[in-house]
């Protein structure tokens, strides 16, 4: 089956104002990523020809993040905020002669899913030729959405918004999600032929329909989720689309085969990674960039990102594994412990209470409790390195740049600031001194006196 041309326009021109922000809506994240890249994520399975983002003026920040995604895209300004119609009719000069269907899509609307769109594409096709395709859907509470006013044969007869509709279009509860596919032979003339003679004195898209009809064309909706269709206006609303966004994670996380002990309190990033047979203990958080190999058990209460783990690593209870951490396979890192760009080969252990930041490790080494690798003087980050099989004593400070050699040790307690040979032992503190019967003797100085 040959490809549907398709292009995709973005409506991305309001700011937001509900989210009390500096920032524009769309780059709020979820689930670690701005908005605006889950919504483009969805269009994997379409592989549109063309994206055009229609964003307000001021705007560059988000066109900054769509680029940096690796995505081509071309941009409109629409300097007034005229309504959906003005907005849609801004790309005219970029799409009139584009051969093929255009899709809206809304900026704060972004968990709507491929397959979803793929319906729409499809619908398309059928043999009534639709000039529109609108999803439809029938939200918890339908108070402000525009409703579609469905025929006797089915088909979509017009978009009536809230603020323009009477009681008996109001009881209907089949809604606008603003998702909508379009002839682009007739769209343009349609956008050009919108009035502004409605209750919010805009150019509402969603006036197609009715015009598409009065040209003698059908217009079909079909029906969506609601957790597909959530508009993100608020900070509530943002925290409602995360909680369905985790859930989804959270599934195909376990239908890849990872246990979690306690799925509602581990918080995926968009791009997390996880082998097979991974088991995941209750309050774990992974920013992006996490790849996890298989057989690794983290353990409650564990906060990852920018981190690679090889296979039956174990982690945690309680650590923080941060950007450019390289876990190697069988290595254990207990609580309180810290790490940020450093290599552990295979087999190290760092059970408890350290940072190791900016550092190497080899093979099988043993990092005491309380290892503190210091890796910068106030001006610039320098680099541990730890040879295979040495052991670190405990509350050892490893003055960055130094360099440990294989098996050897470093006294506990000691304060290393010279690199120190292959199967040496470096030791850096006073030798203890003991003085008999010096409490007593200070017990009868005092009570003396
Ligand atoms: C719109 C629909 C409504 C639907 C609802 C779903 C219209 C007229 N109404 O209403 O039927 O139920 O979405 O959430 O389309 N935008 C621009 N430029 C503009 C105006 C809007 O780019 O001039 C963008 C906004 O940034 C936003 C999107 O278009 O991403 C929707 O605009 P909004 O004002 O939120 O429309 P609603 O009133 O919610
Ligand atoms: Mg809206």
């Amino acid at each position: 089956m040959s490809k549907q041309n398709t292009a995709v326009v973005v409506l991305a021109a309001g700011f937001g104002t509900r989210m009390k922000s500096v920032m524009p809506k769309v780059l709020h994240p979820i689930a670690g990523r701005p908005m605006i890249l889950q919504l483009l994520d969805s269009l994997t399975d379409i592989d549109p020809d063309q994206i055009v983002l229609v964003l307000g003026p001021g705007m560059e920040s988000v066109s900054d993040a769509v680029a940096s995604a690796g995505y081509s895209f071309e941009i409109v300004i629409q300097k007034d905020r005229l309504g959906t119609g003005h907005a849609v009719q801004q790309t005219e000069k970029i799409l009139s002669d584009f051969k093929g269907d255009i899709l809206v899509l809304y900026g704060d609307t972004p968990l709507i899913r491929s397959k979803t769109l793929v319906k729409m594409l499809d619908a398309r096709k059928m043999s009534i030729n639709p000039a529109v395709v609108v999803l439809g859907f029938r939200p918890f509470d339908p108070a402000r959405y525009g409703r579609l006013i469905i025929n006797s044969s089915g088909n979509l007869d017009a978009i009536v918004e809230a603020a323009d509709a009477n009681e008996d279009e109001l009881s209907n509860d089949l809604c606008n999600s603003g998702v909508m596919l379009i002839d682009n032979t007739i769209l343009f003339n349609l956008v050009s032929d919108l009035s502004n003679d409605n209750e919010k004195g805009e150019f509402y898209l969603t006036d197609i329909v009715k015009l598409s009809r009065q040209n003698g064309r059908e217009c079909i909706a079909i029906e969506g989720d609601e957790e597909e269709l959530l508009g993100i206006n608020s900070r509530a609303e943002l925290a409602l689309a995360e909680t369905i966004i985790q859930d989804r994670l959270r599934e195909t996380a376990m239908e890849n085969g990872t246990t979690l002990n306690d799925p509602s309190s581990i918080y995926f990033s968009y791009d997390t990674k996880i082998g097979r047979d991974v088991v995941i203990g209750p309050n774990v958080f992974f920013g992006p960039g996490v790849e996890i190999c298989h057989g690794v058990l983290i353990k409650p209460f564990c906060h990852i990102e920018g981190t690679f783990i090889e296979d039956n690593a174990i982690i945690g209870p309680f650590a923080r594994l941060r950007p450019g951490a390289d876990i190697g396979q069988d290595v254990h890192i207990g609580n309180f412990v810290e790490i940020k760009n450093a290599t552990l080969a295979a087999g190290v252990k760092a059970n408890h209470l350290s940072y190791i930041g900016d550092t190497k490790i080899g093979k099988g080494a043993n990092i005491g409790a309380g290892t503190i690798t210091c890796n910068y003087n106030g001006y610039k980050k320098s680099m541990t390195v730890i040879g295979a099989g040495a052991f670190i004593g405990s509350n050892t400070a490893l003055v960055a740049p130094v360099r440990v050699g294989q098996n050897s040790i470093t006294g506990a307690g000691s304060v290393i600031t010279k690199d120190v040979a292959d199967n040496a032992l470096a030791i850096t503190r006073a030798d203890q001194k003991n003085i008999q019967d010096f409490s007593i003797k200070l017990k009868d100085k005092e009570e003396r006196e």
